[in-house]
């Protein structure tokens, strides 16, 4: 029987390590469909992430990322681009392990706060980006250990990133 780490590629790493982009590139070599957890939640909840955090709170954010998870998991051939915070969940972790091949983002702390710099609408990045960055790459430093493959992008190009997952995959 075909493992299920070939049905689809999931990518996880904190916020501005490139799973948009690395995962919209893979998915287009691989042929397989791009699919990002924020936008379905969003699309699920009818309103924009920084508006489900404002009004009900990030709790209720993470119960509908993780319903996204699970739903979107039982598809195959995907590439799915995960938020920076669902790996907080073991069941969304479980999740991914049993559906596909987990591959995780890494970067240098400059580079990510580089990055997020330039899109100022994550909810949990408000006030000091800096401060907020080093805080919460400190809280979840072994969050993202579960992978199966992990690829720092810091200063790689695109292709060579996509290059290493089709190596692995
Ligand atoms: C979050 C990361 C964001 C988004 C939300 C919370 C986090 O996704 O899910 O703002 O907790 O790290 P990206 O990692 O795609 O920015």
């Amino acid at each position: 029987m075909e493992s299920p780490k070939n049905r689809n590629i999931i990518l996880i790493g904190f916020m501005g390590t490139g799973k948009s982009t690395v995962g919209q590139a893979i998915a287009e070599t691989l042929n397989y469909q791009f699919v990002d957890t924020d936008a379905l939640v969003e699309k699920k909840a009818g309103c924009a992430i920084s508006e489900i955090f404002a009004s009900q709170g990030e709790a209720h954010f993470r119960q509908l990322e993780h319903e996204v998870i699970k739903e979107i998991l039982q598809n195959e051939r995907l590439v799915v681009s995960t938020g920076g915070g669902s790996v907080l969940r073991e069941d969304n972790c479980a999740v991914m392990l049993a559906n596909g091949q987990v591959i995780a983002l890494t970067a240098d702390t400059d580079h990510i706060i580089q990055r997020v710099s330039q899109d100022p609408n994550r909810p949990l990045l408000q006030g000091n980006v800096e401060e907020r960055v080093h805080t919460l790459m400190a809280q979840r430093k072994d969050a993202y250990q579960f992978a199966d493959v992990t690829i720092d992008t810091t200063g790689v190009p695109v292709e060579n990133i996509v290059r290493t997952i089709h190596e692995h995959h």
